[in-house]
């Protein structure tokens, strides 16, 4: 991919895929229905992971459904545009409901039907030392991405803010507002790390969803990173190779907490923490930094 059309556009502030930008107008328009069920989160922060979970409960834990289809067909992602392959907004009009639906948008930018139409969201956060490692690969993998540079550059444009789908701060705490007003349920990648149980089942209780303990149980083996790591419907190994390279890295890299420690130098680990405390300051939320 030539390196113009991997520069980063603007999307009222925030950097985008330029593609994603020029899709604007029909995300913007976009019809939510009562039952949607919107999967919101920053980049690399657990979508996929939290995806198969939801549609193993929406499909009753009955893994050959699960298998009908890559993930990123079967929870369309709202404000993807590419050449050449439907845009999100197009996927969803065809999808029957109960809809899962796939966003990273900052929750200022969310299309005002959701909000409208009352819809429950699950956020997932996951611990920004994690997320910038992981995106760092992403950036490598994923051909829409500009040269990341290396790892300590990346991790200035990410501290500023500079990455695609902006400010990881701005992002977990604008959703974290978002939860004292309405249907959302706010998930940690570290919590389902350490309990994935217990998380599943605030999940199942958030979506008034009762299922058997077998089922909870396949949900659970189904989705651990292993399982996953080899399913082609979950791997994203099914996307065109001139979008993603697995060769540079895989999607389903180590899905672990803590990778972070064996990327940082001490220094690089030390500005990073003052610039968190810097910008978490008088916020009520916190993160792990390790499961
Ligand atoms: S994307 O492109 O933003 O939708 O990526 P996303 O799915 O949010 O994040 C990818 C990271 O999630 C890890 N992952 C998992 N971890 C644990 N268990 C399971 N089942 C799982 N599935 C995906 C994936 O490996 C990426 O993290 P890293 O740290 O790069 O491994």
């Amino acid at each position: 991919t030539p390196a113009t059309l991997r520069e980063l556009g603007n999307l009222h502030g925030i950097p985008l895929y330029k593609s994603f930008v020029e899709g604007w107008p029909q995300v913007e328009a976009f019809q939510a229905r009562p039952d949607d069920l919107l999967i919101s989160t920053y980049p690399k922060s657990g979508t996929t992971w939290l995806s198969e979970i939801l549609d193993m409960i929406y499909q009753d834990g009955d893994v050959e459904k699960c298998r009908r289809d890559a993930i990123f067909n079967r929870v369309p992602f709202l404000e993807m545009k590419a050449p050449q392959i439907p845009s999100g907004v197009e996927q969803l009009e065809k999808t029957p409901s109960p809809r899962l639906v796939k966003t990273h948008l900052p929750v200022h930018l969310l299309p005002s039907s959701f909000w409208d139409k009352n819809c429950k969201v699950i956020y997932m956060a996951r611990n920004p030392k994690d997320v910038v490692i992981s995106y760092y690969y992403f950036y490598q993998m994923a051909k829409m991405h500009p040269d990341p540079g290396t790892l300590a550059e990346f991790l200035e444009t990410f501290m500023a803010g500079k990455v695609a789908y902006g400010s990881w701060y701005e992002h977990v705490q604008g959703w974290w507002e978002k939860k004292h007003e309405k249907q959302l349920l706010y998930l940690f990648y570290e919590d389902m790390k350490k309990d994935p149980r217990q998380e599943v089942q605030k999940i199942l209780r958030f979506l008034g969803k009762e299922v058997a303990e077998g089922t909870v149980e396949r949900i659970l083996h189904h989705t651990s990173f292993q399982e996953m790591k080899k399913n082609p419907a979950a791997n994203y190994e099914t996307m065109p190779t001139t979008l993603m390279d697995h060769s540079l890295s895989p999607f389903l890299r180590k899905g672990i907490s803590g990778d972070w420690k064996n990327h940082f130098t001490v220094a690089q680990n030390e500005r990073f923490d003052q610039h968190y405390q810097k910008h978490m300051a008088g916020s009520d939320l916190s993160f792990q930094m390790e499961a």
